[in-house]
């Protein structure tokens, strides 16, 4: 994509100019070609928790910017490989399961869980075939709050040290130390980008939360805590004594949570999986401490709470995605209860600009 149609050049300096972006950049399959290059490979995305794969043995599939991945834990080592075989291209795994190797259902390569090639039949007659040569490859992945992170491109910073601020807020809620309670799984026909800024302004509280979380954290209330051009956290304080304040953080570009504060806190991130232009599936992972995940009733009612939310949040997400495609939309001026969008906006401006000039464009 030429740098002069990019949807991102025009990002304000400052969040007091900020404005939306324009629609091209929800409905562009050349934004979104790019966008998978320059943002998805080139940043960190969270692949799984790791209690997703908490036993040796464990592997769990996912996509992430066109890559077919595969997370092992090869007795307690976690890795993410390429699950593309290296013969002829068949995935070797699907979904999760637990194994002691990864054999490609087409013609039987055996990979151990670190991705080395263990056993190919049939070919000792080949010249050019070499075992050591033939492993899925590893990819780089940091663990954080209890997330596995993977870089594909290789080429990032390394995550935990520019994420010391968040660090610090999300202390004593210890994301590290939370399960998966389960997993709502809603398919969502917009753009991956009208999630992301649906969960990071709270000011919408005021209409599809009027009767829910406008009661209990008003929307006009809500503001930008630390940030970085890697991270943002919006603070959502309580309406009064009887509730809790809540908070909301990303890490760009893909990592959506949510946690409560108090005594129990609870999380939730938001997986955006099998990524396209104008629709993805949204995975809603309840996290809690291990011992509230153990209980069911505990579970039912949370996960209640949760879909209530978002089935709020839905015809607001549907309803945009729609607008935003018409001949007749301009992009709007943000509120500074949307700071954090545009923060968002500029991590995409200088990732999309940084590997382009990168690239000698
Ligand atoms: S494609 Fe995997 S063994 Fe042939
Ligand atoms: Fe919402």
């Amino acid at each position: 994509m030429p740098l002069d149609r990019s949807p991102y050049a025009e990002v304000a300096d400052r969040p007091e100019a900020a404005v939306a972006l324009p629609g091209q950049a929800y409905v562009d399959r050349d934004v979104f070609a790019a966008e998978q290059v320059r943002v998805f490979r080139a940043g960190w995305a969270p692949v799984a928790r790791v209690s997703d794969v908490a036993r040796p043995g464990d592997y769990l599939s996912v996509d992430l910017g066109g890559a077919p991945l595969v997370v092992t834990n090869d007795g307690g080592t976690l890795h993410v490989l390429s699950r593309v075989c290296r013969h002829r291209g068949m995935p070797v795994a699907e979904g999760r399961g637990s194994a002691k190797a990864l054999t490609c259902p087409y013609h039987l390569w055996r990979y151990d869980l670190d991705g080395r090639l263990a056993a190919a039949p049939g070919m000792e007659r080949s010249t050019v075939f070499d075992r050591a040569d033939c492993a899925l490859p590893q990819m780089r992945s940091e663990v954080w709050g209890g997330w596995i992170f993977v870089n594909l491109e290789g080429q990032a910073s390394p995550l935990a040290p520019q994420l010391g601020g968040l660090a610090e807020r999300l202390g004593e809620i210890r994301p590290e130390r939370m399960v998966t309670a389960d997993v709502l799984t809603f398919p969502s026909p917009w753009n991956w980008k009208v999630m992301l800024e649906n969960f990071l302004e709270s000011y919408h509280h005021i209409g599809p939360h009027r009767d829910s979380l406008q009661k209990s954290n008003p929307g006009l209330s809500t503001y930008e805590g630390v940030a970085s051009d890697l991270f943002t956290v919006l603070e959502n304080p309580p309406a009064d004594d009887s509730h809790g304040a809540f908070v909301v953080a990303a890490i760009f570009p893909l990592t959506l949570m949510f946690f409560t504060q108090g005594e129990t806190p609870l999380g939730v991130w938001y997986e955006l999986a099998d990524i396209e232009t104008d629709h993805f599936t949204l995975k809603i992972h309840l996290l809690a401490p291990p011992e509230f995940a153990a209980v069911p009733e505990f579970v039912a009612l949370y996960r209640d709470q949760v879909t209530a939310i978002h089935l709020e949040d839905v015809p607001a997400c549907q309803g945009v995605q729609q607008g935003i495609a018409s001949p007749l939309y301009r992009p709007g001026p943000l509120s500074h209860l949307e700071q954090p969008l545009w923060r968002f906006h500029r991590h995409l401006e200088q990732a999309m600009g940084q590997v382009a000039s990168a690239a000698g464009a």
